[in-house]
């Protein structure tokens, strides 16, 4: 029989075939077993490696809030953290496209999927201004975002960010991104939520510009993905609570385009029982921004946030295109889809929100100025 070091697989076959007699062909030998055992570990820990939401340092997160700020504070890729440990804003080290950084630890499994073809995993991009040149019709969700799962977890990033993440590259943060501010949800899901997850979905209807479905994808977010199976009748929304890995609760609001009216005083104020301060762009083109809301038949307000202050300087809404909204005594925050413009009344779109008291007054710290009642509506609260 042929003495082969080079095919022997254990350590202990490799001493005891090739140790005495045979020292260079044994090192020679124990180096490609090496190698072979560095590959065979590099490539299980790529079909392990977890779809979860991934802090700056690459550990696993329930969840996490990001704001990009504008350009003006540095180049405008500097980011503010917020996850269930961090009591608050925590600024970041790394620049938002920078990898390692929050979001590429994140979009991790995505990337390995490009190389590996990682059996299990499947993923959505949408954005209603994907990276490859044109907007989507405006019969789409106005609503940017991206589900990625496998058989145990998944994650759903929400965002208000055009053209991200760019079209598969690991290079992943638009140029165009660094211009105005920006803020991101991620929540980690377990495989089984992603069902409802769907469901929500086809009321906000996204553009999605990139899938690849695999066998864990529930039938809605397959229609997603295949942008069919749309609401049919009445009511045009859709409420539902969705529970992360960590034991979190998180409350999913979802308009389809028949809904015709805004997200936040048509829909959210109502299932809310304070008022609520609303920031999203404040640039509208030829559609007109919507005022404050201050009517006095609806038990609470809808006050646009016109000023925030992040790390000691003020932001107008012209160069923040971030969309949230807070309830400050109850405690509920909303990372959204939707601006407060008439032309998107009659787009499909959302929010996710949690209860939590640190990350309603992290946001309610920050708000330097706020729209008052308009003149016209007479505050008989
Ligand atoms: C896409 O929409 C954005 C925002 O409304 C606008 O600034 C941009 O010019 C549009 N791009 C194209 C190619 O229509
Ligand atoms: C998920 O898939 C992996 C690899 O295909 C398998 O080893 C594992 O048992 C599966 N887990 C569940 C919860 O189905
Ligand atoms: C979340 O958990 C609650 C109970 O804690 C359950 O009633 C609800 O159906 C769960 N939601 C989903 C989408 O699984
Ligand atoms: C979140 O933080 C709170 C307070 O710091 C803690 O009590 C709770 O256990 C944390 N929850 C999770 C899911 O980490
Ligand atoms: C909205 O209403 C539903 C159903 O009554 C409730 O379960 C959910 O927690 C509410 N969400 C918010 C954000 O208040
Ligand atoms: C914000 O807007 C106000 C009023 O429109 C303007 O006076 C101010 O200069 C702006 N501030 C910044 C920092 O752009």
């Amino acid at each position: 029989m042929n003495e082969r070091c080079g095919c022997v697989f254990t350590i202990g076959a490799l001493i005891n075939r090739c140790a005495v007699d045979r020292r260079e062909r044994t090192m020679a030998g124990y180096r490609t077993m090496m190698a072979l055992l560095l590959t065979a570990g590099s490539v299980f820990q790529l079909s392990e490696s977890s779809v979860t939401c991934k802090n700056e340092e690459g550990n696993e997160v329930d969840w996490y809030i990001l704001y990009k700020l504008p350009l003006g504070y540095g180049a405008g890729v500097s980011y503010l953290y917020m996850d269930n440990s961090t009591n608050g804003w925590i600024k970041s080290k790394t620049n938002i496209g920078g990898s390692p950084g929050t979001l590429a630890n994140t979009l991790k499994p995505l990337f390995d999927f490009y190389d590996t073809k990682t059996e299990g995993f499947g993923y959505i991009l949408y954005n209603d201004q994907p990276p490859r040149g044109e907007n989507a019709s405006t019969s789409y969700g106005h609503s940017k975002g991206v589900v990625m799962l496998d058989n145990k977890t998944g994650v759903w990033l929400s965002h208000s960010t055009p053209k991200f993440p760019k079209y598969r590259s690991k290079k992943f943060w638009p140029a165009n991104g660094k211009t105005n501010g920006q803020t991101f949800l991620c929540v980690t899901y377990s495989s089984d939520q992603f069902e409802e997850i769907g469901l929500q979905l086809k009321y906000i209807h996204p553009y999605s510009f990139d899938y690849a479905i695999s066998e864990f994808f529930p039938d809605a977010l397959r229609d997603v993905a295949y942008q069919i199976g749309f609401p049919r009748k009445s009511p045009w929304f859709r409420q539902t609570n969705l529970n992360s890995t960590g034991g979190n609760i998180f409350s999913s609001f979802a308009k389809y385009t028949h809904f015709n009216d805004d997200l936040y005083s048509g829909l959210i104020v109502e299932n809310m029982t304070e008022s609520l301060y609303v920031r999203s762009w404040g640039k509208s083109g030829r559609s007109s921004l919507l005022p404050s809301e201050c009517n006095p038949g609806t038990p609470h307000h809808v006050y646009n946030v016109k000023q925030v202050k992040l790390l000691k300087r003020i932001w107008n809404d012209t160069n923040d295109h971030s969309k949230w909204c807070v309830a400050p005594n109850s405690g509920w925050t909303c990372i959204a889809d939707l601006n407060r413009h008439e032309s998107q009344k009659n787009r499909g779109g959302g929010a996710v929100c949690i209860r939590n008291t640190a990350v309603a007054n992290a946001f309610n710290t920050i708000i330097n100025k706020a729209e008052p009642c308009p003149p016209s509506a007479k505050r008989e609260l």
